[in-house]
């Protein structure tokens, strides 16, 4: 790389150099210097109930596992054994007492803590500092409305103050209802694109939808291919963003008439916990920087986990109100699957989109260009009722706000 970041990207003046999506040195220093100094999703609590309830994950690229280890507390710790750095947890999601190595049987309590190891006594001549080869612990974990992050580093603010005034935003989504729970299990997949684009556009970017999504949405009727759309974008020095339509969104969820009953309830229960503006108004797309994103109304929810510069893997779930009966919590979970997921007829446009950009940019000439940030530049102010910096739905200003956070922790500056 022969050029700094700061050359590379320039948010005030809304430019974006394409070679930080496609730089092996540009991702190497991101997984230190994003990854390793950002609060980073690990797990929602419904996924691991009960005490022992185990799942692997990565962080930036490293391997975790996180673990409910009883009386409401989580551990998350490196998924590298002490000894010669075998996977410590082969499984994808689980329940145990313990992690027995599976390549010389060291074993693990749920905290990640070293406990019994094979021949200690004749192999080790019991010298072996059991308390000192305990599992690297990720030393920060914080379970927030039920959503368990995690971050490597100490200098970052509490969660809820990385937040900002995201904590509003998020809340629309992680508070709509008394109870959350998970509906089913992941769904993943891998994308052949730089882990930004889609982090970036669940941030910033509503205007693809009409032009991308155009069939998908005629495909799913009503009128909103016609339909004006008025909306707004939030934007936040932490680089996190949402974008929303202000009009009352239809739920395209298809529920069978049994279960209407139970959403007019539920509409006015979540207009209560919430307000009109976040209940109803507050519908769109949504990125906690770095790479956690979620939209409301289809309730998906998923972190876009890097693979190396050219390639992602996808983890997402649906998001479901816990007491909500069975063939509601169905009936969201089809919809996401229909909409949002592997085969989801959305997503696959918008995964189209970013292979498709990362393919462009395998040209030299390609990755030596800038890509335009300029939409609604200087334009983004305050707007009643809604906390935080806020512009028109067609801005990039979240993007700008994306990438500025993106180079101040690339250029090593103040957390
Ligand atoms: Fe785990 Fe040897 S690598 S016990
Ligand atoms: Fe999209």
């Amino acid at each position: 790389m022969s050029k700094t970041y700061s050359q590379l990207v320039d948010p005030d003046a809304g430019r974006v150099g394409a070679a930080i999506y496609a730089d092996e040195d540009i991702y190497e220093a991101e997984m230190d210097r994003i990854f390793g100094q950002s609060w980073l999703f690990l797990a929602h609590q419904s996924m691991l109930p009960k005490r022992g309830d185990y799942l692997t994950t990565t962080m930036g690229d490293d391997p975790v596992v996180v673990v409910n280890k009883g009386g409401g507390e989580y551990a998350a710790f490196m998924n590298q054994c002490r000894h010669r750095g075998m996977r410590i947890c082969r499984a994808d999601q689980g329940n145990a007492r313990a992690f027995t190595c599976s390549y010389h049987g060291w074993v693990y309590d749920l905290q990640g803590n070293l406990t019994q190891v094979p021949h200690e006594e004749d192999g080790y001549l019991s010298k072996l500092d059991k308390g000192r080869m305990g599992a690297t612990q990720v030393p920060r974990i914080v379970c927030f409305r039920g959503f368990v992050f995690g971050t490597w580093s100490s200098d970052l603010p509490d969660f809820e103050e990385y937040l900002g005034d995201m904590v509003w935003y998020f809340d629309s989504f992680a508070d709509r209802w008394e109870n959350n729970e998970v509906l089913g299990a992941a769904n993943r997949w891998t994308i052949d694109c730089n882990w930004k684009f889609p982090s970036e556009q669940f941030a910033t970017d509503v205007y693809h939808a009409e032009t991308s999504h155009v069939s998908a949405l005629i495909a799913q009727g009503g009128d909103w291919v016609t339909a004006e759309t008025k909306g707004l974008q939030f934007s936040s020095p932490g680089g996190h963003g949402t974008g929303f339509y202000l009009d009352d969104a239809p739920d395209m969820t298809d529920y069978g008439d049994a279960a209407r009953a139970y959403r007019a309830a539920s509409r006015e229960r979540e207009i209560e916990r919430l307000g009109e503006h976040r209940a109803v108004h507050v519908r769109g797309h949504n990125t906690v920087f770095p790479n956690f994103s979620f939209l409301i109304g289809t309730n998906t929810f998923r972190v876009w986990q890097p693979r190396g510069p050219h390639q992602i893997e996808v983890m997402a779930w649906t998001l479901g109100d816990a007491d909500a009966p069975d063939e509601v919590k169905d009936a969201m979970r089809r919809n996401a699957l229909r909409t949002f997921s592997a085969g989801g007829i959305f997503e696959a446009e918008d995964g189209e989109n970013w292979a498709e950009i990362q393919d462009v940019l395998k040209g030299r000439r390609a990755r030596r260009s800038d890509f335009d940030f300029t939409m609604g530049l200087g334009a983004a102010g305050s707007e009643e009722g809604f906390p935080g910096r806020i512009s028109n739905i067609y801005s990039e200003e979240a993007g700008r706000a994306f990438y500025r956070r993106w180079l101040e922790l690339m250029e090593g500056g103040q957390q």
